[in-house]
């Protein structure tokens, strides 16, 4: 199982959508404000259903979509403790998961790029993935 990437070059800023292949819920990274329908329609393009928005850390160089999104969607929003995202419906701590389909997805806090940054782990049969946000950069 892979997480779809999308990039947002005016903010570059990359987004990720997971989803359990067979009940279709999914799990949104990092949506970007300006990137609303572009979300919308990967959504629609693999038929999944969007049970979570989350955030890595609260972003200096762009606007999220996430409450938009969740409203449009139906999905709930979550965010790092410290990072003082207050609209964020779930506010996690270090070593909470959040459940997608029979997925688990679980937050660990990685302080350093802010201080409340966290870092999520997605485990899966063939190994995972850790989504960083920030915290780690791509060939960094
Ligand atoms: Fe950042």
């Amino acid at each position: 199982m892979n997480p779809i990437q999308r990039f947002d070059p005016a903010s570059s800023t990359y987004t990720y959508v997971l989803f359990d292949p067979t009940t279709r819920d999914a799990l949104i990274i990092d949506p970007v404000d300006e990137q609303l329908e572009r979300d919308l329609a990967t959504l629609r393009e693999y038929g999944l259903k969007l049970a979570w928005t989350l955030e890595t850390h609260a972003h200096a160089d762009h606007i999220t979509s996430a409450g938009k999104l969740a409203e449009l969607a139906g999905a709930k929003t979550a965010a790092p403790m410290g990072c003082g995202i207050g609209t964020a419906g779930v506010q996690l701590q270090h070593g909470d998961t959040l459940r997608f389909g029979g997925q688990t997805l679980r937050a660990l806090h990685t302080p350093g790029h802010t201080a409340g940054s966290m870092s999520f782990v997605w485990q899966t049969p063939e190994g995972g993935h850790v989504f960083t946000g920030d915290t780690l950069l791509i060939n960094g």
